[in-house]
């Protein structure tokens, strides 16, 4: 087919995530692991065909002037204006050009990582990438302490900053980005209507205290992109969650891709209950059809690149 010659790095996943109605928590094995770096360059090849993460992990300054009017990402229909602080925060050039790294380490949120002793193997990583501005202090034994790249979805200010609704909620968030000195931030803002005003507080925040932080915004089209590479490889996945977005746009960057904190299961392998996040009590939420993520999918096709020696995922504590 077309789509055979377009992605010749077949991947191929069985798409059950139940036996006899049951649902399986599916293990597998670390020892042993080894990294197919032909498979790795193919995998980046084939990805480049859909999306150049060097560019489409953020737009830039000459992308927009202020005052402009942009559609949202995954709601046409409902508009955003570029402010001048948004404007004023885009970066000149991308922050990942010419970066590259021997190993990554991308770290999902799942509570598989409390009692892992992961943080060191973690932070020995080249480059260290999280999600959603998740806390490390209280946790560095088990998550460690390094983010060179971290990523804040608007909603993460209602959420864990109390939208901001005083002083002491705004110096947490201000102490929380200092932390990350010159790393990169990397906000979805242009996704879906309802985040705008926290982003706004949040470049405000940034530009008021002078903070060396990085600022990133993903380009218009990367969302897509994403979801077209892993569609054709009949993985189809209405709407990438933080983790694999991330894993795909590592491709571009590194060489050996290790992935921490993805378990998107409320077991473990022997039955023991598994927060959803490490820290906070959020619940399970994504497993009814109305939800955007198809979490156990992508649990799963990260499990076949694993055995395939395409990237590292550890599930279980680090030795
Ligand atoms: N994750 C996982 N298992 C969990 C929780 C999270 O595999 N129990 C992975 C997912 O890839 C997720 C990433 O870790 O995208 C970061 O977690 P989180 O901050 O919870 O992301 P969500 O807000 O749940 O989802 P998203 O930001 O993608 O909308």
């Amino acid at each position: 087919t077309g789509d055979g010659e377009l992605c010749p790095t077949r991947l191929m996943v069985n798409n059950s995530d139940k036996v006899n109605g049951r649902q399986v928590f599916p293990q597998h094995s670390v020892e042993g692991w080894k990294i197919n770096s032909s498979l790795v360059l193919n995998i980046r090849k084939d990805i480049l065909r859909f999306l150049d993460a060097e560019k489409d992990v953020s737009v830039v300054k000459s992308s927009f002037k202020p005052g402009d009017v942009i559609h949202y990402v995954l709601d046409r229909r409902r508009t955003l204006n570029i402010s001048h602080n948004l404007h004023s925060l885009l970066p000149e050039v991308s922050p990942m050009k010419n970066r590259r790294f021997k190993t990554c380490a991308v770290v999902g949120n799942s509570g598989i990582l409390l009692g892992s002793g992961c943080g060191r193997e973690i932070d020995n990583h080249d480059f260290v990438i999280r999600c959603n501005l998740a806390p490390v202090v209280e946790f560095a034994e088990d998550v460690g302490n390094r983010s060179d790249f971290i990523t804040m979805n608007p909603s993460v200010i209602q959420r864990a900053f109390g939208g901001f609704q005083n002083e002491t909620d705004r110096e947490k968030f201000v102490q929380r980005l200092a932390m990350l000195n010159d790393s990169v931030l990397w906000i979805p803002a242009f996704m879906v209507k309802g985040g705008e005003k926290h982003v706004e507080w949040v470049n405000e925040l940034i530009l008021k205290n002078k903070l060396k932080v990085r600022t990133a915004y993903p380009s218009l089209r990367l969302i897509h992109a994403v979801r077209g590479y892993w569609l054709t490889n009949k993985i189809n996945i209405k709407r990438p969650s933080t983790g694999l977005l991330m894993y795909t746009l590592a491709t571009r960057f590194c060489d050996e891709i290790h992935l921490y904190g993805f378990w998107p299961f409320p077991k473990d392998s022997i039955g023991k209950p598994v927060k959803y996040h490490y820290y906070d009590e959020l619940k399970y939420r994504y497993f009814s059809n109305a939800s955007p993520h198809r979490m156990p999918l992508e649990f799963k096709t990260l499990k076949m690149l694993h055995s395939k020696g395409a990237l590292k995922l550890t599930t279980s504590k680090c030795l």
